[in-house]
């Protein structure tokens, strides 16, 4: 069965190893090839948050779980992240800066549909937004090479894809809100 002690320590390892996700994208990929044992270590999906399972100031380990077609607006993360489902799907919309755009406008720029046992790595700079697409909740490892509470980074008004301060505590109330739905 999946097992968070170990998990955190092997993620730990890979890190340590190598600075980079690629090896962190191993475990995580391992982790997510059985989401059965997944389901069983974390628990069944219950409510849409985020949920903290390790945080340390190099390495930050989430179970994220997205309510029914929920999106999050575009954001950056400032440190690479790998992004493994067990359940349910994710779509990624990946954007760029428009050179000279005033407010730091984005555009779009690829995209990439998740399902569980997908384990993507996203780089260091890249800016995403995310959509569960179905009607149910979707649950998510997701690993950072950093602080993922402490960085300073930036996410994008969603209409005017204008960009902002990253505030968490918002992040984190936006996920709240959508328990409160129906
Ligand atoms: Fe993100």
């Amino acid at each position: 069965m999946f097992d968070l002690d170990r998990f955190v320590a092997d993620c730990r390892a890979a890190l340590a190893a190598d600075r980079s996700h690629k090896l962190v994208r191993e475990v995580v990929a391992q982790a997510v090839l059985d989401p059965t044992s997944v389901l069983k270590g974390l628990g069944e999906p219950q409510r849409a948050g985020i949920h903290k399972l390790y945080h340390a100031p190099d390495l930050t380990i989430l179970n994220v779980i997205w309510a029914p077609q929920m999106t999050i607006m575009p954001h950056n993360h400032q440190m690479w992240a790998v992004i493994g489902i067990y359940t349910g799907r994710e779509d990624n919309i990946f954007w760029r800066r428009i050179p000279g755009a005033p407010g730091g406008r984005v555009e779009a720029a690829g995209a990439k549909a998740l399902s569980a046992k997908d384990a993507e790595p996203l780089g260091g700079n890249i800016i995403h937004s995310v959509t569960n697409p179905i009607p149910r909740l979707t649950g998510a490892i997701h690993v950072y090479g950093g602080d993922f509470f402490g960085a300073e980074r930036s996410e994008w008004d969603p209409e005017s894809l204008e960009e902002g301060r990253y505030d968490v505590a918002k992040t984190m109330r936006l996920f709240e809100e959508t328990n409160a739905r129906d």
